[in-house]
């Protein structure tokens, strides 16, 4: 076994680890108060090629493996996980989604043009009702011949107000339950489409989060991706893959705020010496790097996985349950390490404490990953 990473993947972890210093890190305390989503720095993300990784590279795309995207989402989500999000939702929901199940006309119209950063993405299946149990969704698309007409709610969307591609999960038949869900493509600026206001958040706050509202939105049939009652299995087949990337960020959360209590040890002195000298943080830093360590293991095995055509729902669901215990644990811990600094703004860590919940909640509860782990090992 070899856990060598290549040359090509040491490059890409470098490149995104400049971008978030040179780039993410100045300015990224302001953009969490002021609820400031980072256009400039997506825009760039884009030029650069992290907005489609792992997409065909004849529709824009890096063609690059998942072992590269969750590189380049660790190195990320150290500094900024509302950036982060960005790149991870139109990656791993929208593109790979598109690349997988779209047509040919929908990947050279809608793809092309999020690969690249020129338009983002949202991925839209959570509503007021139906958070977890995505079975049980209100949203209808009612079959008109050539076109559907949409009708309902969506919550707690990522990048709700920024995207300009929405793909937007809805009943077209509800007595055949999971079998009678679609996906379709949405487009910004639609008849009937409207975006609600901007929800306040405790963390990743520089990611905008929102409410969607459709009143009797007409999509063109050819906006419906795969088969009539593809919606559901392609919901949770791409969610699998986006799990692997909210694994990352989690990992990423944790290793940064590691990082920053590590290099804080050792320049903070209590008691004459250095706090790193005292086993009351070293310890402490001790079960970071270990927890750290196995949450890496986890989300380059489950990226290794979905590279080489394994089955990536348990490993997937497992890397995203215990990264996000992990980030935050260490969070917490590293606010500690940093005492009364920890608890100021200008320190970061208190905001990686803060954004280190979400990777608990969305994609999938924890609860949510214990059902799917649970499911997968019980099955035989
Ligand atoms: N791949 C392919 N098919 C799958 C699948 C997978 N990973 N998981 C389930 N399915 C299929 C099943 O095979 C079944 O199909 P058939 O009956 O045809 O065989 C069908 O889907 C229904 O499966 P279940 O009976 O297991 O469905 P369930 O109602 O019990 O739900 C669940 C399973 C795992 C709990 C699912 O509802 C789930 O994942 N819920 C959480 C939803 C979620 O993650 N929401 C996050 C929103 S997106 C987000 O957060 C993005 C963002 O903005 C950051």
């Amino acid at each position: 076994m070899d856990f060598k990473l290549t040359e090509e993947h040491e490059m890409i972890r470098q490149a995104a680890r400049d971008f978030a210093n040179n780039e993410l890190k100045p300015g990224v305390i302001e953009r969490d108060e002021k609820q400031e989503f980072p256009k400039e720095q997506i825009k760039k993300l884009g030029e650069l090629g992290f907005m489609g990784m792992m997409a065909s590279p004849e529709y824009g795309g890096g063609g690059m493996d998942t072992v590269s995207y969750v590189l380049a989402m660790e190195e990320l989500s150290k500094i900024d996980a509302s950036a982060s999000v960005v790149v991870s939702v139109n990656n791993s929901l929208v593109c790979w989604g598109l690349d997988t199940y779209g047509t040919e006309e929908q990947k050279k119209k809608y793809l092309s043009q999020l690969t690249t950063g020129e338009k983002i993405g949202a991925f839209c299946l959570s509503e007021p009702e139906a958070g977890s149990d995505a079975t049980s969704q209100k949203t209808t698309a009612i079959d008109k011949g050539d076109h559907y007409v949409i009708n309902g709610t969506k919550n707690w969307i990522t990048n709700g107000g920024s995207a300009d591609i929405y793909l937007v999960i809805a009943h077209t038949d509800k007595e055949k339950k999971h079998r009678g869900i679609n996906a379709f493509i949405l487009e910004k600026g639609m008849e009937g489409f409207e975006i609600g206001p901007k929800e306040q958040k405790m963390g990743i706050r520089g990611s905008d989060t929102h409410s969607l509202t459709f009143n009797d939105v007409k999509v063109p049939k050819e906006n419906r991706i795969g088969e009539d009652g593809f919606g559901f299995k392609f919901a949770m087949k791409t969610l699998a893959g986006g799990r692997i990337g909210i694994a990352a960020q989690a990992l990423g959360i944790a290793a940064g705020a590691y990082e920053m209590a590590k290099d804080y040890s050792k320049i903070r002195k209590a008691f004459g010496t250095e706090i790193k000298n005292h086993q009351a943080i070293a310890f402490k830093l001790a079960d970071m790097h270990t927890s750290i360590e196995a949450a890496r293991h986890m989300v380059m095995k489950a990226a290794w996985d979905k590279d080489n055509g394994h089955n990536y729902d348990l490993s997937g669901a497992m890397a995203k349950l215990y990264a996000s215990q992990v980030a935050m644990d260490v969070t917490v811990e590293a606010v500690q390490v940093h005492g009364g600094n920890g608890y100021v703004k200008e320190y970061h860590v208190e905001r990686l404490m803060r954004d280190a919940k979400i990777t608990q909640i969305y994609e999938g509860t924890s609860e949510i990953q214990k059902i799917v782990i649970s499911r997968s090992i019980l099955a035989d």
